[in-house]
């Protein structure tokens, strides 16, 4: 993985990134330390180091059990419990997976929304098919997953019996707390624990993760050890011009003090997509609080150059752009020559595509920086399970080192929620009559 900051050069200087090193670096300290804000949630920083091989068996063991005899694997969660899972899983996944033949059970994530019509056309999905099932809640409360489990567990109960039950659902949770840890208990569930030290957001190298890619036929253990490459890569000990997560953390923080408030992440590969919806929950969660912080966006390209290019140009300067580059297509398609050239486009007949798209990439950085948006670009080899794995954790120790950089606690999630007490108060939840009636009054009156 590469990282090239040059492109913001016009706008913060390397002198003014090399004066947040000694910041940058002292934050990176003392996320080793655990002496910062939210010093109790620092578990993911060392996990690709901790995870042991007999782990990583038994959560491929666990995968096996729910692929046997399996259709769909439903994966119920939500946030931080969903979104690395799937942006793996779609990342490293054919383009048209779902109208490919399937070569083992397909993962389909449910409980990351309420829509009536998502739930109820995938229960017409599943309809006459077999299905397993992993449920994942960290707090064991959370509304949208545990009443989407509520029907697959019924669905699974009635076509299965629930002693078969045993062998198609594994629960991750907490250790001991929670609603989901009590129903797993009860029913006699495999579970996987998330540690108390380990936020949702930075939760993908723990089961949260790796069982559902483990589930759609991913390579865990390549996953991890790119994660352990990028973990090395980060240390406290490493100089700031060498880590990257430093540079990066510093680049922006630069660039937001110059009044770059809105950050976009931009691919030039649709399967990037999810990366960015990890990102923003990553960036957005973590550092958008106090009334500070860099807005996370994300753009596919070139598809959004015909949408958003024109704001990104021209809009209001309050932009910086981080593209995510794959140097290495895995296909090779040629631009056919056209007899009549009625199109005038026979001067690319001969090219690959991925020469196109890179020459696309190229012109809209240079573009975009000429039009007062400043660049990062981070340059990944291929795509697969290591350099996912180095990728993301190199987003995470960046996350924590911008967030001591902003000064807020990367690790806490106060505002979400207050969308929680307003539903529950519009839904007369038991011990919400106080906050029903307000909202009642409110609305009404
Ligand atoms: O990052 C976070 O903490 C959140 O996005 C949570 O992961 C999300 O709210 C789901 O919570 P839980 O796993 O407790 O159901």
């Amino acid at each position: 993985m590469k990282l090239d900051i040059t492109r913001i050069y016009n706008f913060a200087g390397l002198d003014q990134v090399k004066a947040l090193a000694p910041k940058a670096m002292e934050a990176n300290a003392s996320l080793h330390k655990g002496n910062g804000k939210g010093k109790d949630f620092l578990g993911w920083l060392t996990l690709p180091g901790d995870i042991s091989q007999a782990h990583l068996d038994e959560i491929k063991a666990a995968a096996a059990m729910l692929s046997d005899d399996t259709d769909y694997v439903i994966v119920i969660g939500i946030g931080g419990s969903y979104l690395g899972a799937k942006c793996v899983i779609e990342t490293l996944s054919h383009n048209f997976a779902a109208l490919m033949p399937a070569k083992g059970p397909r993962v389909i994530f449910a409980g990351q929304t309420i829509s009536e019509e998502y739930i109820g056309e995938l229960l017409e999905v599943v309809k006459g098919k077999k299905i397993s099932c992993v449920v994942i809640s960290k707090s064991g409360t959370t509304t949208e997953p545990a009443i989407a489990f509520r029907v697959f567990k019924e669905f699974m109960e009635n076509a299965y019996g629930k002693e078969a039950c045993k062998k198609r659902i594994v629960a991750i949770t907490d250790a001991k707390r929670g609603a989901l840890r009590t129903m797993a208990d009860q029913e006699g569930y495999k579970t996987f624990i998330i540690p108390d030290n380990v936020g949702g957001r930075f939760s993908v190298l723990t089961p949260v993760g790796l069982l559902p890619i483990a589930c759609a036929g991913l390579d865990i253990d390549a996953f991890v050890a790119g994660a352990k490459e990028m973990q090395d890569a980060t240390g406290a000990d490493v100089p700031f011009e060498q880590n990257p997560s430093a540079v990066y953390a510093a680049a922006r923080n630069v660039l937001y003090a110059q009044g770059k408030k809105i950050e976009i992440l931009a691919n030039y590969n649709p399967k990037l997509h999810y990366i960015a919806e990890w990102w923003k929950q990553l960036y957005g969660e973590s550092e958008g609080k106090d009334g500070l912080g860099i807005f996370p966006a994300s753009v596919d390209f070139s598809a959004d150059l015909h949408s958003m290019g024109q704001y990104i140009q021209d809009g209001e300067r309050h932009l910086m752009e981080t593209v995510i580059s794959v140097a290495k297509a895995e296909k090779e398609v040629r631009i056919p020559n056209e007899d009549q050239n009625l199109d005038g486009l026979n001067f690319l007949a001969g090219k690959r595509f991925e020469e196109i798209n890179a020459m696309a990439e190229l012109g809209t950085m240079l573009a975009h920086v000429d039009g007062g948006v400043p660049n990062i670009r981070i340059e990944l080899s291929c795509l697969n399970e290591n350099t996912l794995g180095m990728l993301l954790y190199f987003f995470e120790k960046a996350c924590g080192i911008s967030g001591y950089i902003l000064g807020v606690n990367p690790f806490d999630q106060p505002g979400v929620e207050a969308y929680k007490k307003n539903m529950f108060a519009l839904l007369n939840k038991p011990g919400y009559e106080k906050e029903s009636a307000e909202i009642q009054k409110r609305l009404f009156s």
